[in-house]
């Protein structure tokens, strides 16, 4: 709670001075949430702390900081349990002024936090993993923004390289209308590609040849390639529509978008004596980077034929976006096993100067998805799993289990919850795990209505929802807090600011979701002890306010993670 919580401690500071003496009142109180409803609502162990320093016993200790204390206004009295734990129950008053002055988000900081997320390949279906990082992308951008960052999204889309040399040189040997192939037919035609290469050395000559005409903005070469890049984006464009993501063509800033800068990079490198040659390629080696052998290990810069690679695009990347956005922070989300790279090049842009110390630069990094036998989630011919058709099984095993719920639905509503609560579901269930460690894509366990995920929060709101419009008046304010479950509930829902804040600080998106999920427990506990629409006068009053918080952090949580709260389902 964020107007109480400090003044508790500095309370608790005051009266450490007074009791043992002002050199004491430097200690942090520490307090923590009680572990159970009976300890009350925040725990201090100073007493057991202090002990030592001043040989008395830390029940005594206790006693005479309780004596000193102040807590008028705040809290019941306090309780010593155990060996000498301080317990603190805020006043029913605090506790409803807490969930009356529930605030929507925090005033610009002005500071600007630019995200690097989603960053699909072009002429390459989307996977999985791109999944991830659009989903846990999106729900950071949402939270940085609610709590005041100015937030700019950057889709690095993967369209450079020297494939791009050897596929146009594949549609021209094949005489290809490249507007006529979608995704897949790309796909497939990198791999005849790649066949070709190996296979023709002549080919492969002249697709290196192509790489530099490319490079260099040979009109027809590039006229091909462009066209894999739109042919691409119209179905990135449709995948994010699909998924109720954000990013629009404006956030698109390709690799090739550094194109000119890479000669740069090498160059202003070398300027400031950050580079060596080795076998014909210009490196940078920092120090504390090296391989387990305890060989160094080099950012390559410039490859030996004179081609730029991923890390000098993301070097020129950085420079853009300090210099020309302005980033206070960057983000990356992209998967662990990137972590080197980034690591590398943070620690080459501080050195040459042009990622600057205030500046933090965090990769965002998030585990593999496996399949219930806990392999890399796999097609059962090997190929990475289509994106769109997973989508699409998670909405349609959503409308399987809202069939009959509801008959005087009409068939465009129920649709439309059915593709909430898909979406959601997979949604949810990438946000809740700890985005680091690896997660099980389990569709039955994801759709499920019971349990930490996305369809058990949904219809926690939906049910709320139909309570508040059975009641028939507009919810006033929280004044009647006398039960334990609806203090406890009035507790999470005063401390909703803050789980979002600890999200923006940890870019854990998780905390998050734990944080709803507490709060739908503490509902239905609510629930089960509290009538709302049955009981009368200010307590009916006063639940429904209760009820109408609730269902507004609900919304509002599930609106930060990116999912959609129906009103029925
Ligand atoms: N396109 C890359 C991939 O699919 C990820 C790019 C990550 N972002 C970056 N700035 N390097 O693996």
């Amino acid at each position: 709670m964020p107007a109480v919580l400090p003044v508790l401690a500095s309370r608790l500071s005051a009266a450490v001075a007074t009791a043992f003496g002002p050199s004491y009142g430097e200690l942090d109180p520490e307090l923590r949430a009680a572990t159970k409803p009976e300890f009350g609502h925040f725990q201090t162990n100073l007493a057991l702390r202090l002990a030592k320093s001043l040989g008395e016993q830390p029940r005594q200790i206790a006693i005479r900081l309780v004596a000193a204390l102040e807590l008028d206004g705040l809290c019941e009295p306090a309780a010593i349990a155990g060996p000498g734990f301080v317990n603190l129950t805020l006043l029913p008053s605090v506790l409803a002024a807490g969930v009356n002055s529930l605030r929507g988000p925090l005033p610009p900081r002005g500071e600007r936090v630019v995200v690097d997320y989603s960053q699909p390949n072009v002429a390459k279906q989307m996977h999985v993993g791109h999944l991830r990082s659009t989903v846990i992308g999106d729900a950071l951008c949402n939270v940085l923004r609610y709590v005041g960052y100015d937030v700019i999204r950057q889709n690095h889309v993967g369209d450079w390289g020297t494939q791009f040399g050897m596929m146009v040189e594949q549609v021209l040997s094949e005489q290809l209308q490249v507007e006529s192939l979608d995704i897949e037919g790309m796909q497939q035609l990198y791999q005849r590609g790649r066949k070709h290469f190996d296979s023709d050395p002549t080919f492969a000559d002249r697709s290196r040849a192509r790489v530099v005409l490319l490079q260099s903005g040979d009109a027809g070469t590039r006229a091909i390639w462009q066209t894999m890049v739109q042919v691409s984006l119209v179905e990135f464009d449709r995948l994010y529509a699909k998924l109720g993501s954000p990013l629009t063509r404006a956030d698109v800033v390709g690799e090739s978008a550094y194109n000119d800068q890479l000669q740069v990079v090498v160059d202003d490198l070398a300027a400031a004596g950050l580079l060596t040659e080795s076998g014909g390629a210009q490196c940078a080696f920092l120090p504390g980077f090296t391989g387990r052998d305890g060989s160094p290990l080099p950012v390559i810069v410039q490859k030996s034929d004179g081609g730029f690679g991923y890390s000098a695009t993301d070097l020129a990347a950085v420079r853009h976006r300090v210099d020309d956005l302005h980033a206070d922070r960057i983000v990356y989300v992209v998967d662990h096993r990137q972590a080197l790279h980034f690591q590398q090049i943070f620690a080459l842009a501080r050195a040459a100067g042009w990622l600057p110390a205030t500046t933090p630069a965090e990769h965002v990094a998030f585990g593999t998805v496996l399949d219930t036998a806990g392999k890399p989630f796999k097609t059962r011919d090997g190929d990475t799993v289509r994106l769109a058709s997973l989508l699409d099984g998670a909405v349609a095993r959503a409308a399987a289990l809202l069939e009959g719920r509801d008959d005087a639905m009409a068939e465009s509503e129920r649709l439309a919850i059915a593709e909430a609560v898909g979406i959601g579901a997979i949604k949810y269930a990438d946000l809740s795990n700890d985005r680091i460690n690896d997660y099980v894509f389990d569709l039955d366990r994801m759709v499920a209505m019971t349990g930490n995920t996305g369809p058990y929060l949904q219809y926690a709101h939906a049910r709320l929802t139909r309570i508040l419009a059975k009641a028939g008046e507009v919810p006033g304010q929280v004044t009647v807090l006398a039960e334990p479950a609806e203090q406890r509930l009035a507790l999470l829902l005063a401390g909703f600011g803050d789980s979002v804040v600890q999200v923006a600080e940890t870019l854990q998106p998780h905390r998050l979701c734990t944080y709803l999920y507490d709060v739908a427990a503490a509902l239905s506990a609510f629930y089960e002890s509290c009538p709302v629409l049955t009981s009368a006068g200010e307590v009916r009053a006063s639940r429904l306010a209760l009820c109408a918080a609730t269902r507004r952090v609900l919304q509002d949580g599930l609106g930060l993670l990116g999912i959609t709260a129906p009103d029925t389902m």
